[in-house]
C-alpha cells in the first residue's frame, strides 16, 4: 500500500492549546487540520505518526527575526534559507521578519526587495513587520500602502542606534499613523542619547571590550525608554508591542504603564531566558561578543528566571528570538571598540527548546502557557489566528510532535543555522521536536530534518487584529495570571 503524505494522522498524543490539553488524534489533509478526536475514520493509505506519551502542539511562531539584515556595516549571516531551516528543526513553523529599508528607500520598495530575497529560500511560512527608520511627508502614504496592498500590519521603530533612532515627536507621529491604519506599533526601547554619552565616557577611560556594552546601557536606560514609549503611544491611543524586554526594571515600567491604561504588550527573548550578561566579561572575544545584543543580557543573574516568571504571570506575553547573527569575523569589526560590534544573537532554532527547558521543565509554566507564549499570542497580535497558533479544525496543519522526555544538547557544531556560534552551547534541553509539519508537510521526520527550500508561503497579516483593536480582547490577552 502506498502512503499518501498529504494525509497524516497523528495518533495517541495529547493536543495542547493555550487553554486546554486534550487526549485526541489529529487528522490532516491538504495542509489543513480536518478532524480531531479518537477513533477517527480516515482514508486508506494515510500516513500514521504515533505520538504516544508526547504533546501535539501548534508550530512555534517566532515574531522577531532579522534575516539578511544589513546592519552595523555588515549583513546577518543567517539568510532566509538557514534561518527558516533552523526554525523548522527547532519546532517553529512561521517567522515574522523585519524589513529594514535602506535610508533613501521607500517602505514599498523595501518590502518588494525583501520578498525577492525570501520567497525562493524559505522553508516555513513567513510574514513581515516594516521598520520605519526616518520620518518624512511620504511616510504615512508608504505605511498605508504596505498595509493595504502587501499585508503588513506592524511597524517597528527604534529609540537608539545612530542611523535608526527617532525622536519623541517622530515617534508620536508614527504612532498616530499606526493608530489610523489599525496597525500595531513595535518599539526598541532604549535611550539612545544616554547610550551615546556613556559609550564616549567608557571608551575615553579605555573600556573598549564587550563588557562596556552593558555598562553603557544599564536597566534604567531600558526602563526609561519603555516608560516613554508607553506614554507616547498612550497619548495617541495606539496599541504598542515592546520587543526584546531584557530586564526586571523594564518589565516593571511596562506593568506601571498598563496600570495607567496604556495598551502595551511585551516580548522577551530566548537569549534572555537562557543566558545572563556575565558572558560579556568572558576573556574569549568570540564568546563575549557572541553574547552582545541590545538591550543587553543583564549581569543580574536572577534576570532569566524573573523574566520567565513574568511570562508565567502574563506581565510579558511572548517570546521571540531576535535572531540576528554574525560570525566571528563580523563581530571582530568591534575588536577594539564595543560600539562597533554588530549587535545580535541566535535563537530561531533553539527558542522553543530553551523556553520549554527554563519554563515547563523548570516547573514555572505549564504546556498551555508555553503554547501561548511561543505561538498563540503572536498569531493573535499579528492577526493570523486561528489560521495559525492553535490545533483546531480548519487551522493550517503547522503541528509539532513534542517529546518532553527526550533531551538534546545545543551546539553550534550540530545546529542548522549558518552562524558559527551558539549562545546556548552545551545547554541540555528536555523537550525535542520529533516531527514538525509545515502546512501538513513532514519537514522533521522522527528527528530527521527534511526541509524543502521555497516551501514556505508569505502570510498576509491584515490590519485591525481583533485581539489588538478590540479593547476587551486586548485586556484579556494582558490580564495578570495569579
Ligand atoms: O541587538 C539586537 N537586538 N540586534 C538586532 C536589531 C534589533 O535591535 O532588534
Ligand atoms: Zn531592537
Ligand atoms: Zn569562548
Ligand atoms: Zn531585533
Amino acid at each position: 500500500m502506498t502512503t499518501d503524505n498529504t494525509r497524516v494522522l497523528i495518533k495517541n498524543g495529547k493536543t495542547v492549546n493555550e487553554d486546554e490539553i486534550v487526549n485526541q488524534d489529529v487528522y490532516i489533509e491538504d495542509g489543513i487540520i480536518k478532524q480531531l478526536g479518537r477513533n477517527l475514520s480516515v482514508p486508506a493509505g494515510t500516513r500514521v505518526i504515533d505520538a504516544q506519551g508526547k504533546f501535539v502542539i501548534p508550530g512555534g511562531i517566532d515574531p522577531h527575526t532579522h534575516c539578511e539584515f544589513e546592519f552595523m556595516h555588515t549583513t546577518t549571516v543567517d539568510d532566509f534559507y538557514h534561518a527558516t531551516k533552523g526554525a523548522v528543526a527547532g519546532g517553529t513553523t512561521m517567522l515574522i521578519d523585519f524589513i529594514s529599508p535602506k535610508l533613501e528607500e521607500s517602505l514599498v520598495d523595501a518590502y518588494l526587495s525583501y520578498r525577492k530575497k525570501a520567497d525562493s529560500k524559505v522553508c516555513c511560512d513567513f510574514s513581515f513587520h516594516s521598520i520605519v527608520r526616518r520620518w518624512h511627508d511620504k511616510i504615512p502614504e508608504e505605511m498605508a500602502e504596505v498595509c493595504s496592498k502587501h499585508g503588513i500590519n506592524s511597524f517597528k521603530m527604534f529609540m537608539t542606534y545612530p542611523t535608526f533612532m527617532l525622536d519623541d515627536s517622530e515617534l508620536y507621529l508614527i504612532f498616530e499613523n499606526c493608530k489610523k491604519l489599525g496597525a500595531l506599533a513595535m518599539i526598541h526601547a532604549e535611550n539612545g542619547s544616554i547610550i551615546k554619552k556613556n559609550s564616549e565616557r567608557l571608551l575615553s577611560k579605555g573600556i573598549t571590550g564587550p563588557e562596556g556594552h552593558e555598562l553603557s546601557r544599564n536597566e534604567e536606560v531600558e526602563s526609561e525608554a519603555v516608560n516613554r514609549a508607553c506614554t507616547l503611544a498612550h497619548q495617541v491611543d495606539c496599541p504598542l508591542y515592546i520587543v526584546h524586554m531584557m530586564s526586571k526594571q523594564a518589565v516593571s515600567a511596562l506593568k506601571d504603564a498598563r496600570e495607567r491604561g496604556c495598551q502595551a504588550m511585551g516580548e522577551t527573548l530566548a537569549a534572555a531566558l537562557g543566558c545572563d550578561g556575565n558572558e560579556l566579561k568572558h576573556s574569549c572575544f568570540q564568546h563575549s561578543a557572541g553574547h552582545l545584543v541590545s538591550p543587553p543580557l543583564r549581569s543580574d543573574r536572577t534576570t532569566p528566571e524573573a523574566l520567565m516568571r513574568s511570562l508565567a504571570a502574563n506581565d510579558l506575553q511572548l517570546t521571540g528570538s531576535d535572531n540576528c547573527t554574525f560570525n566571528k569575523t563580523q563581530k571582530e569589526l568591534g575588536l577594539n571598540d564595543f560600539t562597533k560590534i554588530p549587535n545580535g544573537v541566535n535563537g530561531v532554532e533553539d527558542r522553543m527548546s530553551v523556553t520549554w527547558e527554563k519554563g515547563v521543565h523548570a516547573g514555572i509554566i505549564d504546556p498551555c502557557r508555553f503554547v501561548a507564549v511561543t505561538s498563540t499570542n503572536a498569531a493573535k497580535a499579528f492577526n493570523v489566528y486561528p489560521k495559525k497558533g492553535c490545533i483546531k479544525v480548519g487551522s493550517d496543519a503547522d503541528v509539532v510532535v513534542w517529546n518532553p522526555n527526550k533531551t538534546r544538547t545545543i551546539s553550534a557544531k550540530t545546529h542548522h543555522q549558518a552562524v558559527d556560534f551558539n549562545i546556548f552551547e552545551g545547554m541540555v534541553c528536555h523537550g525535542v521536536p520529533e516531527y514538525v509539519l509545515v502546512r501538513g508537510n513532514v519537514c522533521v521526520d522522527n528527528g530527521e530534518v527534511k526541509v524543502v527550500k521555497g516551501l514556505g508561503k508569505y502570510v498576509e497579516t491584515p490590519v485591525y487584529s481583533p485581539y489588538i483593536y478590540n479593547k476587551e480582547n486586548f485586556s484579556k490577552m494582558v490580564k495578570p495570571i495569579k
